[in-house]
């Protein structure tokens, strides 16, 4: 037992005490100072012994524990207390009150040595979330990490920082995920992604679904669609009790972004789906609970019915992640929305699917780049792509063929990369495509790589459904699956390579993972070659 903080079983009472106390294990001057404000803490904790044992909790850690966004020197821990997370009310049967929870992260699994450790307070406003930004760590490292509350511990997790600055003669296993629909099957492409170790996890999307329980699902959603901060909060909570979803955080560090799901299908910046002038409160409380449930710095803690979501990621010189928000400041939908043939408005010069600022970041972004690989994490279709096999044409609205000007400025930026590459997630579909300067030409030049993973569990079991038509009419897009599962990609200095995982079932547990296809892209050459 590692954790030698005293209070043991104790209970803060005063909520003043926020914060995070960190403590490094080895004496520092900073030691000195942060070991001060503990000991300040830890005085109130004993001073309220009394009322320790009236509300004492059962295991409250059943909601798994995460961690994400690894910096070379930081990286953020989660978790949020819930004895009973099925709890109606979406606060996880939690006492309205706040606790300390003690956290330690070290270099071994056994915790013999922790490099620090500190108290953190879980507050009811917060859903008793935990979001602790450890500081100090060493570049390039594996650590594992556990939480303490109430005489309570809970699992370990591992993550892992990212590489020194500059960097470049490194490699990374990275995954990545989009649209878990947990009604629609079970979670084992989670389980199958944790088993091949990733260094790093992306989640592109759709990580929920506000619906409420369809006739087709296999799994049942509890309560209505979601609207209410309650409502979202015990989404979030049925979805974080499952243990192939908690094996993945668990496994490495995540980097998320969402997509429309997590707050309502399809919508755009202020507009709904469907005229609800309720809305901008249930965006407010669907950002809400997103933020108490996922391992996010402060920086994107809402305000109000904004967050600051899009960010960028260095994994030493190796790769840039340029994570994109493509819902919270679009343009609503040209022309109604879905697929569409002859709409002129998705033409505009000013339709806009990142909004003027977000553009402005990236391009600034990707031409300061010294990266290796710019890699875009982001939710909807990038390159162009007719949906409407023969003489017709129809582009998704939704994506970016609904925002061509805006998608073609990004294009080109890329193009000045070294190696400019899109991960997509959103149609429930693997595939695999070029981002090309002309798409009438297919010899024209390439801009960037584009690899599209299908959903965890979305749209169901799948099918062997080629598509052959919408290949033969877009020569750029080389590859096409319809069956449910995630892509293992992994970057060198001289490669990048990804095999499209698949799962032959989901509305049963237990399919096993196979390689479908695999593609390779060269250093400086922009396009895909099977492996
Ligand atoms: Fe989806």
């Amino acid at each position: 037992m590692a954790f030698v903080l005293p209070g043991e079983g104790d209970d803060p009472v005063d909520p003043e005490l926020g914060g995070t106390v960190s403590v490094p294990t080895t004496p520092s001057r900073r030691s000195v100072l942060l070991g001060g404000a503990a000991a300040l803490g830890l005085t109130a904790l004993g001073s309220t012994q009394a009322s320790a044992s009236a509300d004492k909790l059962t295991d409250p850690f059943t909601l798994g524990v995460a961690s994400g966004d690894p910096y070379h020197d930081s990286v953020v821990l989660w978790t949020r207390l819930a004895q009973n997370p099925l709890a109606d009310n979406g606060l996880g049967g939690m006492p309205d009150r706040a606790y300390f929870v003690e956290w330690e992260i070290a270099t071994d699994e056994g915790f013999r040595r922790t490099v620090r450790r500190g108290v953190e307070l879980a507050r009811p406003q917060s859903a008793h979330s935990v979001h602790v930004e450890v500081e100090g760590l060493r570049p390039g490292s594996e650590y594992f990490y556990r939480f303490r509350t109430q005489g309570h511990i809970s699992e370990a997790g591992r993550t892992r920082t990212a590489p020194a600055p500059g960097i470049t003669r490194t490699d990374l296993t990275m995954c990545f995920a989009s649209c878990s629909h947990f009604g629609a099957g079970h979670f084992t492409a989670y389980k199958r992604l944790a088993e091949d170790e990733p260094g790093l996890i992306l989640h592109l999307g759709d990580y929920q679904y506000e619906y409420a329980a369809g006739a087709n699902d296999v799994r049942q959603v509890l309560g209505p669609e979601t609207r209410t901060l309650e409502n979202y909060r015990l989404r979030h909570a049925q979805y974080k009790t499952d243990p192939d979803l908690q094996l993945a955080h668990a496994t490495a560090p995540w980097l998320v972004v969402w997509d429309d799901h997590e707050t309502e299908n399809n919508w755009a910046d202020e507009v709904p789906e469907q005229p609800d002038p309720n809305f901008l409160e249930r965006r407010k409380n669907a950002f809400q609970a997103y933020y108490e449930n996922m391992p996010l710095r402060r920086t994107a803690r809402p305000r109000g019915i904004d967050m600051q979501l899009y960010r960028r990621l260095q994994w030493g010189g190796l790769i840039n992640f340029h994570m994109l928000d493509t819902r919270q400041y679009r343009d609503d939908q040209a022309c109604g929305d879905g697929v569409k043939p002859n709409c002129d408005a998705r033409l505009e010069p000013t339709r806009s699917i990142t909004g003027e600022e977000q553009e402005r970041w990236l391009l600034d972004g990707l031409r300061r780049s010294r990266a290796r690989w710019d890699v875009l994490g982001q939710q909807v279709f990038f390159s162009q792509i007719d949906l409407t096999p023969g003489v017709n044409q129809g582009y998704n609205m939704d994506a970016w063929d609904g925002y061509k000007a805006n998608r073609d400025r990004i294009a080109e930026g890329l193009g000045k990369t070294r190696n400019g590459v899109v991960l997509t997630g959103d149609v429930h579909r693997h595939w695999a495509a070029e981002t090309k300067s002309d798409y009438t030409d297919p010899t024209s030049r390439g801009l960037a790589t584009e690899f599209v993973t299908t959903s965890i569990t979305s749209g169901g079991d799948g099918n062997d459904d080629p598509n052959a038509g919408v290949l033969a009419e877009n020569p750029h897009v080389k590859f096409h699956k319809n069956r449910r599962g995630y892509i293992r990609t992994k970057f060198t200095a001289d490669e990048l390579r990804a095999d499209y995982r698949i799962l032959p079932y989901v509305r049963q547990p237990g399919a096993e993972a196979t390689t479908a296809a695999s593609f390779v892209v060269a250093d400086r050459d922009r396009s895909l070659h099977p492996a």
